[in-house]
């Protein structure tokens, strides 16, 4: 019976009643963040047991024993853990060659044209062993949790054959196993045309459809899948067959969708029933009203338009619009070589004029429900994951946003576990 308890906590931020947690915040909810100031936190065996006002705090009656550790919040915020919903962490290579290229002129998609991008990282991963791989996805996913990640996504999509799509997938099976955070996994079986099928797109689908997917799911190894629906990848037609493929199977999906072009990616994941579509910096009016009353989450990506020089999402007008959206990191070694969310949230206040509430939503409880966890984690209510960050000493919760590409988070607690 292993129990922490918080004491003195300068603001307790990020608190919501059950009732309220059937769905992503929207409205009036995504703008609002509940806090108590001067409070205390109490959570045992991985579950966030009470909080309240210090006040209140009647240590004998919460049940304290010699075993509990008891740590000082002075001065300090106490908030939920980030969710991070859309990550590509798993990768052999960093591509710093392609940064250069592109601050000389190049664009994403000229360098993607070249054999560049997408198929340069899967040259990498076919050589990289399973154990390479878990060397450096370990390292990366040490550093985001230490920067306040307690749950997060991770795909596949470099492999670009059955062989290297089962070794990623493996390889993040084993992070799970070895993981102090819950790892979600998904197979994104339409990544990029390998050279060999540039012309035959109908055999690589086949491939897809015949030998990677049936075999994936024999494994049990993956949750979603996911398809890079743009100009130049996958057509709509093509993601609506992959993604019916993969429901085939069970697996829900969460798509690439209007990263470079107004490409219907939106609306074919509203129309399928996706959990998610994610990138969307090109979203208009359409794709707003496709998303308007449906269940797909929009997923923003800002580190991926910081990165690639290109224009945010935006996010101020779908959240005045009405849409619940969640903020995600999309680590990768191409479009955003960075997992941190705190400066994920940065980016969403300057860029996107989000408020710090609003950015602090989008990446706990809204990134939450973005992996069908909106029940159990992303928010402090009790019963929940004791999943919480204690920060450097501030005044209160917005000082995270404001400070950008600064880590602000001094202690993370995983499971009711201080890391
Ligand atoms: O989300 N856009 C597609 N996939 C990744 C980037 C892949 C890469 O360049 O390695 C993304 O940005
Ligand atoms: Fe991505």
């Amino acid at each position: 019976m292993s129990s922490i308890l918080i004491k003195n906590i300068k603001q307790l931020v990020g608190i919501a009643t059950e009732s309220e947690l059937k769905q992503a915040f929207y409205g009036a909810r995504i703008s609002k963040v509940e806090c108590i100031e001067n409070a205390y936190l109490w959570m045992e065996n991985g579950k966030i047991i009470s909080f309240g006002e210090m006040k209140d705090s009647i240590e004998a009656s919460l049940g304290i024993k010699d075993t509990t550790l008891i740590l000082d919040a002075t001065g300090r915020v106490v908030l939920p853990g980030y969710v991070d919903s859309h990550t590509h962490l798993v990768f052999a290579a960093t591509r710093e060659k392609e940064f250069c290229d592109r601050i000389h002129g190049l664009s994403y998609e000229e360098i993607a044209a070249r054999g560049g991008g997408i198929l340069n990282s899967a040259k990498k991963m076919a050589n990289a062993t399973e154990e390479e791989l878990i060397e450096s996805a370990w390292i990366r996913l040490q550093t985001v949790i230490k920067q306040g990640t307690t749950a997060i996504e991770i795909k596949s999509g470099y492999g670009l054959d059955v062989e290297n799509e089962l070794k990623m997938l493996r390889v993040i099976r084993r992070l799970k196993e070895i993981s102090p955070i819950t790892i979600k996994s998904t197979l994104l079986a339409g990544h990029a045309y390998p050279l060999a099928f540039r012309d035959n797109h109908e055999g690589f689908l086949r491939l897809i459809e015949e030998e990677l997917l049936p075999k994936v799911a024999a494994e049990g190894l993956a949750e979603y899948i996911d398809v890079f629906c743009e100009k130049g990848f996958f057509s709509v037609e093509e993601t609506a067959r992959i993604m019916d493929a993969g429901a085939k199977y069970g697996l829900k999906s969460k798509i690439h969708a209007n990263q470079l072009y107004h490409s219907g990616g939106v609306e074919i994941g509203v129309q399928k029933g996706a959990i998610s579509v994610d990138h969307c910096e090109c979203v208009g009016d359409n794709e707003i009203a496709a998303l308007t009353g449906s269940s797909t989450l929009p997923t923003l990506l800002p580190g991926a338009a910081f990165f690639l020089g290109i224009s945010y999402q935006p996010g101020r007008k779908m959240i005045d619009a009405g849409l619940p959206i969640v903020l995600a990191s999309d680590y990768n070694p191409g479009s955003c070589p960075s997992g941190n969310m705190n400066f994920v949230m940065s980016l969403a206040c300057t860029q996107m004029k989000l408020t710090p509430a609003e950015a602090l939503n989008g990446a706990t409880i809204n990134g939450a429900h973005a992996l069908e966890l909106g029940h159990k984690m992303g928010v402090i209510c009790e019963g929940y994951s004791a999943n919480v960050l204690i920060t450097e000493p501030m005044e209160d919760y917005n000082v995270i946003s404001y400070s950008f590409g600064t880590n602000r988070i001094e202690k993370v607690i995983v499971n009711g576990k201080l890391l």
